[in-house]
């Protein structure tokens, strides 16, 4: 069935627009709290900022970039520098301010605020490159192959979570 309707591929691209979602909605929440001098609470946000950016990132590197590799070997790559990147930007940012003072935590709050930049824009070459172009050229064993990668490191099927909340596509 997948392999004609294309739902597989609808589903994988679904659960990783999802997960840039919840991505976005927490790093915008982790600079909100940074800006109102809230640190504890921009900190725990970083905590669940980086719980959400792991798994994701390795479905994107194991399951979805090598297929596209072959046509966009470069573009794919530098998607990986900026996974790495801000992986180590965030977990630095993690351990708070280098003082209490007001000066460190504003120099704090703006490298923050810089780095979600840099993430939102890092989501938004794949939301209008990589993801469009995946849609057009991945094979239906290519896309098996990125829900056994999610499966792996989940444990949740993209395809079957998507027939789970859809009730018209199990009949
Ligand atoms: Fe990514
Ligand atoms: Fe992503």
């Amino acid at each position: 069935m997948c392999e004609y309707c294309g739902c597989q591929a609808v589903a994988a691209i679904e659960a990783l627009t999802e997960e840039h979602e919840q991505v976005r909605a927490t790093a915008d929440d982790a600079c909100r709290l940074a800006e109102a001098a809230d640190v504890d609470g921009a900190r725990a946000r970083l905590t669940e900022l980086g719980a959400l950016l792991r798994p994701h990132t390795a479905i994107e590197e194991r399951g979805l970039f090598p297929a596209l590799a072959g046509d966009f070997g470069p573009a794919m790559e530098g998607l990986v520098d900026d996974h790495r990147q801000l992986d180590a930007t965030f977990q630095a940012l993690c351990r708070g301010p280098a003082s209490a003072g007001e000066v460190d935590r504003q120099v704090w709050a703006q490298a923050l605020v810089e780095a979600v930049r840099t993430l939102f824009e890092h989501i938004l070459r794949e939301q209008d490159g990589v993801f469009p172009a995946a849609l057009s050229t991945l094979n239906s064993k290519q896309w098996d192959d990125l829900d056994k990668v999610r499966t792996e490191l989940t444990g949740v099927s993209e395809v079957a979570g998507a027939l789970s909340t859809s009730g018209a596509a199990l009949s």
